[in-house]
Order: structure tokens, then C-alpha cells, then sequence
């Protein structure tokens, strides 16, 4: 059902209009016990989302939309493999790669999933534990230390932000670069500072014919073998992630080099596989089972909670609610946290590739807006930046921020001053300042009342801006593994009340084949004129000026 189709449609519209000049500091003036009633606690984390624009009437009607939508139904569907992504013709059975029962049989069209994923883990923790055992060596017999990982997109920013996050936990002695871009400039930096003896280069694609994935791998075998290796070294000292093995095996991978993908997992949804296999890397298996593990136990909460107290269902009702019933538009990510700062990124892509969609499953253009712009920042590094819109644009913009209660460097004062600033900036905007508490802290520090009631209208900030704030003990492997599948199901919430497929992107598709067009109008210039003007002009002074 679309959401303009549910009778909780019509009435949060209404209820909209009753409640759009509500302001945020009356209802926690009118309420006490606002935080201990709008507050979840869950594995992993506490959700605090009384800073919002929501009564107790709000939350009743948006959960009436969800279960009109059929939300428990579309849950049960997506964990039981399920074929929900109609385009593609499969299941998504992300959740499937945290079960902690692989030994019980979970069968989806004759396979056995759980085995396959047993048999799959088993070979990544013997490659792990043959590195790390200093069984597997490099072609020169040394001990790797050093992984470059190609891949891009799903194969490479779910690695990239949780091995960032969990740098506490590494490995002493190891590191991984990560090489994603087709602009040669990435790849080169990374071989200018690894060493082949002793690096290991993993390529993680699962069609294994990304253009970019392809051209860096085709350039690191380029580089060995000026280095002086022979075919069967460099077989040796390269793995694969793929559900490509004839293309893989022909490019040059050893077969006992790669570890399978399957198309029943999203890029974007495939850290928790062995594309995961950085993390296991550079943090060892039981920290990537911790991982996996936190993010099951968000999996059961999401299965299991009734929706006023399950987490990503209010976290997917929150945002719907400010994107279809206040244009909001965007959402900012604002993790306090150093070791998050690729979070945004990581949920950039999982929320927009999922649910930037303009059509409902059934291929009907939409009358609604489907997913905001996500985008955000580490905390405090933005408050000296965007954070001025935030308090003081024209635009309603809510934002999540995250923050632990312990950091891994506490550093004197440090942490307690990034934490009282995360709360500061939550607190300002929902709050705000009036004119008269503008004016009147002027006048108190001594400026003239004409000055102070021209500049106090400059300083007058709305407040009233909606905020979560999900509060962890500590960043750990099991707590960020809740983290990350609470917004994968946040993402799949707001899916099923948008009536669209989250799990395909045909959107990026157009993009490739007109790229592989123009490249090839630059050896071939009879092609130009198939061009349009634009671009067959910005092509021509290229071609032009590389003569
Ligand atoms: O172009 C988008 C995309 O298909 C993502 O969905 C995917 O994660 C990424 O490209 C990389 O694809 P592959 O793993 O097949 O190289």
C-alpha cells in the first residue's frame, strides 16, 4: 500500500496542521516525564527521542501507518528470505549473515543458506588465522602486515568506516588501504607507501566487473609483475570477494583465494559477508563475530519489539514524519566521535541507494517524497561549520547524533567536553533563544538598548529543530554492530511505508553505460556526434588539449 493511500495519511495531515506551531520547550514544560517516556533502550545503544516535534497522539498515528502498511508482515518477510526484491527476482538475507544458529538449516530455493555461509566464515577465519599464524606468507617468504583492499561502494564503505570505528581493536603491526576511485591518484598514493613483500591485495567486487574495481586490480597486477613477480606469485598474494569466480579465476586469482558473495546480499548490506574480510583482518574473527553479534541482537529487537518500543521502527517513523508531513528533505548524521567519522558516509549510501526511488514496487511514480539527503559530519568539527543553518537556516533538518559515554582516550577533560558539547547542540536546538533572551543578555552586558534591539533580532534562534540522540556505553564491536543494523532497518522501515523496493539501484546503472559510451567517443571521434552539445563539447577541448 502506498502511503498516501492509508487512512493514518489523512490524519497525520491534520494532526500536522494541529500541532505545527507546537513548540518543543512547551512540551517538555508541560511534561516531566517526557525523557523517561520517549526514551528506548536497546541492544547496543539508548535512543533518547524526546527532542522531537511528536505528542503521544503523533506516535499513536504513525504507528497506525506502519501497521496499516503492514509493517509486522514485510518484517516476518525479510528475515524469512522471502523474495521482497521484486525487481531482482531475490531475497535480501542480510540478517541471515549474523545468525548465531548456521548449524540449523535455513533453506531458500533448495541451498542451504547457512551452510553456505558456515562453509564461507570457516575459509575466511582459516585465511585470517593462516596470516595472522604466519602460515600464509608473501612470495618472499616475509609475514604479511599490510592489506590494500579494492573495491567501491557497498565493497568498500562498510569496511572502511567499521574498521575506522574499531581502530582500538586492531591488530598491533597490521594496517589495510583502501583503493576505490578509478582516479589513478588513489591507487598510486597506496603503492607508494606498501611494501609487496609483504602486502596482501584483496579485491572485493561481486560482479567482479566494476570498471573502477577492475582497473586498479588490472594496475596493482601491472605493478607486481614490473616488480618482478611471476604469474603464480601474484596469484598467490591476491584474494578475491566475489560471486564471480570465472572472472575472477581468469583475471588471475588462485581458486582457493576466494571467498564467495551471493546475489541475496546488497552491496550496501554486505559487510557482515566476507567482503566484512578487512575487519576480520585487521581486528581478528572474534571481533568480527562480536560485530556480527551485536548487530543480530538488533535483529531480534527489531523482530520481536512491539513497534512503540522497537527502535528502528521509531527511528523510520520519526523520519517519515519530518520528510512527508514537514518537506524536511535532509537528514544529518552527527556522530560525536572520532572514530565514527565515516558513519555518514557508510549510511549516505545505505539510506540513498536503498531508498532514493521514484516509483513504488509495482513501477507507479510516487506522490510522495521517498529518501532525504543524508549527510553529516563528525561532532564538535561541524558546530564550527554547518551547524549555523542547522540553528539558524530556513530549513526544518532533523539529525541523529551519536555519542558514547566512554571514549577509548578519555584525555583529561576531553571527553566530558565533547559530551557536554553533543548535548549543548541538541539542547540549543530544540530549545532555541527568544528575542527577549537575546535582547536581555545584551543589555546585561552593557550595550546600548537601540544597538541591543537591532543586533538581539540577528541572534534570535527558532529552536523547535528535531533531534535523536543514541547514547552507547562505549564503541565496541558488538555495539556498533547494533548501531549499524538499526539503520539498516531504520532504512528498511521507511521502505515499506514509502512502498518501495530498498534493495535494488538501477538508478546508478544509466550513469555506467554512458560513461563506457564517451570513453569510447574519445578513441573513436565519429562518435562525438551522438553526443549531445554539452557534452560533446567538454569532450572535444579534452581531446583537444591532451593532443
Ligand atoms: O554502482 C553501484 C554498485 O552496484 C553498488 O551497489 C555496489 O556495492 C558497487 O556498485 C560495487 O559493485 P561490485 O561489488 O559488484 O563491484
Amino acid at each position: 500500500m502506498t502511503l498516501d493511500s492509508l487512512t493514518a495519511h489523512i490524519e497525520l495531515k491534520q494532526h500536522k496542521e494541529e500541532i505545527k506551531n507546537l513548540h518543543m520547550r512547551d512540551l517538555f514544560n508541560q511534561d516531566d516525564n517526557r525523557f523517561a517516556r520517549f526514551k528506548i533502550q536497546g541492544p547496543g545503544f539508548l535512543l533518547d527521542y524526546s527532542k522531537n516535534r511528536v505528542t503521544d497522539k503523533s506516535l499513536e498515528l504513525l504507528i497506525k501507518a506502519a501497521k496499516e502498511a503492514g509493517l509486522d508482515k514485510r518484517i516476518t518477510q525479510l528475515m524469512s528470505g522471502e523474495k521482497i526484491n521484486l525487481t531482482e527476482g531475490r531475497p535480501a538475507l542480510h540478517t541471515a549473515l549474523r545468525s548465531p544458529n548456521l548449524d540449523q538449516k535455513f533453506v531458500i530455493d533448495g541451498i542451504d543458506i547457512h551452510q553456505e555461509i558456515r562453509l564461507c566464515r570457516d575459509k575466511m577465519t582459516n585465511l585470517v588465522s593462516d596470516i595472522h599464524n604466519k602460515t600464509f606468507l608473501g612470495y618472499t617468504g616475509k609475514a604479511i602486515s599490510t592489506l590494500v583492499s579494492i573495491g567501491i561502494g557497498g565493497s568498500f564503505l562498510g569496511p572502511k568506516m567499521v574498521t575506522e570505528a574499531l581502530k582500538p581493536y586492531f591488530i598491533p603491526g597490521l594496517d589495510c588501504h583502501y583503493v576505490a576511485n578509478i582516479d589513478g591518484s588513489d591507487i598510486i598514493e597506496a603503492l607508494k607507501v606498501i611494501d609487496p613483500e609483504t602486502t596482501l591485495f584483496l579485491i572485493q567486487s561481486k560482479s567482479f566487473g566494476t570498471l573502477e574495481t577492475i582497473h586498479n586490480a588490472s594496475a596493482v597486477k601491472k605493478w607486481l609483475l614490473e616488480k618482478g613477480l611471476n604469474n603464480e606469485q601474484i596469484s598467490k598474494q591476491i584474494i578475491a570477494v566475489t560471486s564471480n569466480n570465472e572472472a575472477a579465476i581468469k583475471f588471475g586469482v588462485s581458486e582457493n583465494n576466494i571467498l564467495p558473495m551471493w546475489d541475496w546480499v546488497g552491496g550496501r548490506y554486505s559487510l557482515w559477508s566476507a567482503i566484512g574480510f578487512p575487519i576480520a583482518f585487521l581486528l581478528g574473527m572474534k571481533n568480527f563475530e562480536s560485530l556480527l553479534h551485536g548487530a543480530h541482537e538488533m535483529d531480534n529487537h527489531f523482530s520481536s519489539r512491539d513497534f512503540k518500543h522497537n527502535i528502528p521502527v521509531i527511528m523510520g517513523l520519526l523520519g517519515i514524519w519530518y520528510q512527508n508531513y514537514f518537506d524536511a528533505g535532509s537528514y544529518a548524521i552527527l556522530p560525536y566521535d572520532h572514530y565514527l567519522q565515516y558513519l555518514p558516509d557508510h549510511l549516505q549510501q545505505l539510506d540513498m541507494e536503498s531508498n532514493g526511488k521514484r516509483v513504488n514496487q509495482h513501477g507507479i511514480e510516487l506522490n510522495y517524497q521517498s529518501g532525504p539527503i543524508i549527510w553529516g559530519g563528525v561532532g564538535c568539527n561541524g558546530q564550527h561549520a554547518y551547524h549555523q543553518l542547522l540553528h539558524q537556516g530556513t530549513r526544518l533538518i532533523p539529525s541523529d547524533f551519536i555519542i558514547p559515554i566512554h571514549s577509548h582516550n578519555e584525555l583529561g577533560e576531553h571527553h566530558k567536553h565533547l559530551f557536554a558539547n553533543c548535548l549543548s547542540q541538541s539542547q540549543a536546538l530544540m530549545q532555541g533563544k527568544s528575542y527577549q533572551e537575546a535582547l536581555d543578555d545584551l543589555l546585561q552586558s552593557g550595550m546600548d538598548v537601540s544597538e541591543a534591539e537591532e543586533l538581539a533580532k540577528h541572534k534570535v534562534i527558532n529552536g523547535n529543530q528535531p533531534s535523536n540522540t543514541l547514547l552507547l556505553d562505549k564503541l565496541t564491536p558488538k555495539s556498533l554492530g547494533s548501531l549499524i543494523a538499526s539503520y539498516e532497518h531504520k532504512v528498511f522501515v521507511q521502505s515499506v511505508l514509502w512502498d518501495i523496493n530498498p534493495f535494488d539501484q538501477w538508478g546508478v546503472e544509466l550513469g555506467k553505460s554512458l560513461g563506457d559510451h564517451i570513453y569510447d567517443a574519445m578513441e573513436k571521434p565519429e562518435l562525438i556526434n551522438s553526443l549531445d552539445k554539452s557534452t560533446a563539447g567538454l569532450l572535444d577541448i579534452f581531446n583537444h588539449n591532451r593532443e
